[in-house]
């Protein structure tokens, strides 16, 4: 029989018990360190289960603190405890990042409450605005209770297309009849009330709750948790989940960050068929999680921000750190004219060196030079296993032009 390129696999030993388990869509049943939270939350939603009307709540905090997962959890219990006590009590999760329109959300609450019998779906576009928010306050009526609405990174789309569907729906109760509703807002910006009208803030901010960043003895326990479940007992070398917690900490406590390293360490143990992850594993990882999260990143600069970090590149190519803006404007120009572009000027060069400083690619500091002034030293920080100058000719034909010219370079200027 001829050989399947799977089988190497089949026979090939697994770290992982239940590798969904250390992913973050994975909604676990326990959450360590957010009991404060969760009593907050839900202690505020008891009043749905007796039929009155829960406050508005804004919960706010980075990402990866547990806001989405103890926000399920406790809409988790509420629908159950709804249930078994037979009182009328539903929760629509909205994510704004991905429904993030007010037409889209108001027709997407409005369709997740679509009796079976019911044929008439909201459109996908079309209607105008006042007539969903009609048609879903006549569904709401008709089904009655307490509604929970929970608008999921609602700090996006306020960005994007302002408060009106913050306006509307924290004014439901004046148009139901039978049917009660409270909004929960999550936002992963600590300062997004400051987009909002005063009258919506006021109306969304009754309850605010603040989740806290992570510190890295609580992601170990968190880690912990979830590795019980998630991987095979004992393949946990010593200080991985210590190392996995304590870089997780550093980039602003990310439960999130501190799963995805536990993971991908597995990953790469598992791969070169060790039966531990160790925490070179991890290292490794975090590395590749980087490259991940910068290349992209790399890849979509605009063309003159590309020719910009470009001759930072090759200004270090040939020895050259701690460069100054007229030094880059220099290999700039000269990329320019290779690629026969007209170069902007050295203001605008300036300019756009603080913006891939802003984006982490490059460190520009400003030093006194005495009484020359002041100037910038520019260096790129781009971590060595990413190849930004194959990731910018694969986004752009013409940076291998850029790549491959000869430059005449200054040592100062
Ligand atoms: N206390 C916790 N216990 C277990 N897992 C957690 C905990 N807090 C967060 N997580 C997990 O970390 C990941 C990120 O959490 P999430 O709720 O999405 O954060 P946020 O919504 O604040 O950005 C998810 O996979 C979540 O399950
Ligand atoms: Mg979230």
């Amino acid at each position: 029989m001829e050989d399947n390129i799977f089988d190497k696999f089949i026979s090939q030993k697994t770290l992982f018990k239940n590798k969904e388990n250390l992913r973050h869509n994975f909604r676990p049943n326990q959450l360590p360190h957010r009991n404060e939270e969760i009593d907050t939350i839900s202690y505020n939603l008891w009043e749905a289960l007796k039929g009155h009307i829960p406050s508005n709540m804004t919960l706010y905090g980075v990402t990866g603190a547990g806001k989405t997962a103890v926000t399920a959890y406790v809409c988790h219990h509420l629908k159950a405890k709804g249930e078994s006590m037979g009182s009328q009590v539903e929760s629509i999760m909205v994510n704004c990042r991905q429904i993030d329109t007010q037409y889209r959300v108001l027709s997407h609450i409005g369709n997740s409450l679509l009796e079976s019998y019911e044929q008439d779906e909201i459109p996908f576009t079309g209607w105008p605005t006042d007539r969903v928010f009609n048609e879903l306050i006549r569904r709401m009526d008709q089904r009655g209770g307490v509604f929970v609405i929970v608008l999921d990174e609602i700090d996006h789309l306020v960005r994007k297309v302002g408060d009106d569907l913050l306006y509307n729906l924290t004014s439901l109760n004046s148009s139901l009849k039978k049917a009660r509703a409270c909004v929960i807002g999550i936002s992963n910006d600590l300062k997004f009330t400051d987009f909002l009208d005063p009258r919506v803030r006021s109306r969304l901010g009754q309850l605010d709750v603040l989740f806290k960043p992570y510190d890295a003895e609580q992601l170990q326990d968190i880690l912990r948790q979830r590795a019980v479940q998630g991987l095979n007992e004992g393949v946990i070398g010593p200080g991985v989940i210590e190392l996995c917690a304590a870089l997780a900490a550093q980039e602003h406590g990310d439960a999130r960050c501190a799963l995805d390293l536990l993971r991908i360490s597995a990953e790469k143990a598992e791969k070169e068929g060790e039966n531990t992850v160790n925490q070179n594993h991890v290292r490794v990882a975090q590395s590749q999680i980087e490259a991940d999260q910068m290349t992209p990143v790399i890849s979509s600069l605009p063309s003159q921000q590309k020719l910009v970090l470009a001759a930072v590149l090759l200004n270090e190519q040939n020895g050259l750190r701690n460069v100054q803006t007229g030094q880059v404007y220099d290999i700039y120009r000269q990329a320019c004219k290779h690629i026969r572009q007209n170069p902007l000027t050295q203001r605008r060069i300036s300019g756009l060196i603080s913006n891939l400083d802003m984006l982490g690619l490059v460190t520009a500091r400003t030093v006194s030079k005495g009484r020359y002034g002041r100037s910038k030293e520019i260096n790129s920080c781009i971590p060595a296993n990413i190849n930004a100058p194959e990731i910018m000719k694969a986004a752009e034909e013409e940076m291998a032009l850029v790549f491959k010219a000869a430059y005449h370079h200054q040592t100062s200027l």
